[in-house]
């Protein structure tokens, strides 16, 4: 069974002035960068995410601290507790994902395949899986 994110890591250039993590678009991470957001100041307990797209691919960096990302596919679950900076999930198209069990500090950073565009969030989960069973 295919898993269904996939744990890139990445060139980690260790320093005694402090350490340099590099993705490259194309390069290091299989999509050209259209769009850089983070996350920070998730509260204890909070929960992010909760939606699919359909035609962005994203890749999830914990720059600082730790969370969990839950991907679904509809059918089932997998949970990735990331905790370094020096790799990240990659995140295909058409997977529910939700985030939590923020750290404190934590931030999240997320590489993505496009600009932002409302129209490409499932933000439902029926529509969700209405969405995976059409295109399955
Ligand atoms: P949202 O997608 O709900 O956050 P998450 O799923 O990560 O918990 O986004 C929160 C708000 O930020 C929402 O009003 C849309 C806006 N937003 C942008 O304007 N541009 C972006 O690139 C992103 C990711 C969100």
């Amino acid at each position: 069974m295919n898993p269904l994110g996939t744990i890139i890591p990445l060139p980690k250039h260790d320093d005694p002035r402090g350490n340099l993590t590099v993705a490259e678009g194309g390069t290091h991470i299989p999509f050209e960068i259209a769009r850089a957001y983070w996350l920070t100041d998730v509260p204890g307990g909070e929960c992010r995410g909760g939606h699919a797209h359909r035609k962005c691919r994203s890749f999830i960096v914990a720059a600082n601290g730790s969370f969990d990302v839950t991907l679904d596919n509809g059918e089932r679950r997998e949970t990735y507790h990331l905790n370094h900076p020096w790799e990240g999930l990659l995140v295909e198209t058409g997977l529910w994902r939700t985030l939590d069990d923020f750290s404190s500090g934590a931030v999240c950073m997320v590489l993505a395949s496009e600009p932002y565009e409302e129209e490409d969030y499932i933000r439902e989960y029926e529509d969700f899986l209405n969405y995976v069973k059409k295109e399955g």
